[in-house]
């Protein structure tokens, strides 16, 4: 399988990538460098990881001590509704400083288009870039939610991003978006795994062309209650001398899903990318297909206004 898949305006994204939260300082220096030398070139972050800056100065480091260029990396990074470092004023209580028709700053009109100008810059000055390679919505912010993608659309045109997406969106999120928007959504960024396979929300990107990255992907391995389950993941493992990580990645790429697995041990991310070799069969697929239960891990857009 290529390693790579295409936007839908042409851009390569790689097929798996290195999920960040919550690494900072040595310890994410470290996963960059364990993670470029085993074969990653896309970078998962986010503003409300207060981890970009930490990021930026991974980054210089592996510029510094190996051929890396900046060109080859694929930096994701994303807009959340929050202000504030976690613990300056109550951590995540700070959610909702933007993005919110309540909030005493987003009272002017042009409040969006300042919010969002001001989250590119301060992520590409952390990052120490001029240029995104892929730039989400975090969450389908519901006061605001065509207006930060007119936004993001107008950023992406300016040339700050190479590319546009959002983050725990259904159906009908895209349905709203697509009444407006001169670009439609190149990414989905959000939870599945054997056990909450959304097959309808895939089949909807898929023939909408929105490339799907699979967020917490190895979290479904922690519910030791689905025994079924994690018997029959453990059956593929040796079968194939995986692990049960690989398996669950192996789904994911098989499916044409790109996972940003996290880890901050050099042997697992080593393992993590070691998925690109072997194949399930159609019949292994459809068994752990059968998992599923719709279990969601993270609340995603739960509280998201429709859900
Ligand atoms: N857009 C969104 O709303 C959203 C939400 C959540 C997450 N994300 C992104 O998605 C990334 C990944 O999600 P996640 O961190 O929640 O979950 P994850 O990647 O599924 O799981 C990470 C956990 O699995 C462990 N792990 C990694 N590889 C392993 C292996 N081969 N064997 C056993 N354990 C392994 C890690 O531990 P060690 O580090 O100790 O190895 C860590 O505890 C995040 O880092 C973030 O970048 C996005």
């Amino acid at each position: 399988m290529n390693n790579t898949v295409i936007l839908s305006n042409g851009v390569k994204m790689p097929h798996l990538g290195l999920g960040t939260y919550p690494m900072k300082g040595e310890e994410l220096t470290n996963a960059v460098l364990n993670a470029y030398h085993s074969g990653y070139r896309l970078i998962d972050t986010a503003d409300n990881y207060y981890n970009e800056k930490d990021l930026g100065e991974s980054l210089k480091v592996l510029y510094g001590k190996t051929a890396a260029r900046r060109e080859e990396m694929f930096l994701v990074s994303k807009v959340s509704d929050e202000l504030y470092e976690p613990g300056t004023i109550g951590g995540g209580l700070n959610k909702g400083k933007f993005f919110w028709k309540s909030s005493p700053v987003m009272q002017c009109p042009d409040a969006v288009r300042q919010v969002v100008d001001m989250k590119i810059n301060q992520s590409l000055h952390n990052l120490k870039t001029d240029y995104l390679d892929l730039y989400l919505m975090h969450w389908p912010y519901p006061d605001f939610f065509e207006e930060i993608w007119h936004e993001m659309e107008r950023i992406y045109r300016e040339g700050k991003v190479r590319a546009i997406g959002v983050c725990n969106c259904r159906e009908r999120h895209f349905r709203k978006l697509g009444k407006s928007c001169s670009v439609f959504p190149m990414v989905n960024q959000f939870e599945t795994s054997p056990i909450n396979t959304k097959t309808s929300l895939i089949d909807y990107c898929s023939s909408h062309n929105v490339k799907v990255m699979v967020y917490s992907p190895l979290m479904s391995l922690r519910r030791k209650e689905m025994s079924d389950y994690q018997t029959y993941v453990s059956v593929l493992a040796e079968k194939y001398n995986r692990n049960a990580a690989q398996i669950n990645l192996r789904f994911d790429v098989q499916r044409g899903l790109i996972p940003i697995p996290k880890s901050c041990h050099e042997e697992r991310l080593k393992a993590n990318m070691a998925i690109f070799d072997f194949s399930l069969t159609q019949e292994e697929m459809d068994r752990l297909y059968s998992f599923n239960v719709d279990f969601q891990t993270l609340p995603e857009s739960k509280a998201c206004p429709g859900l």
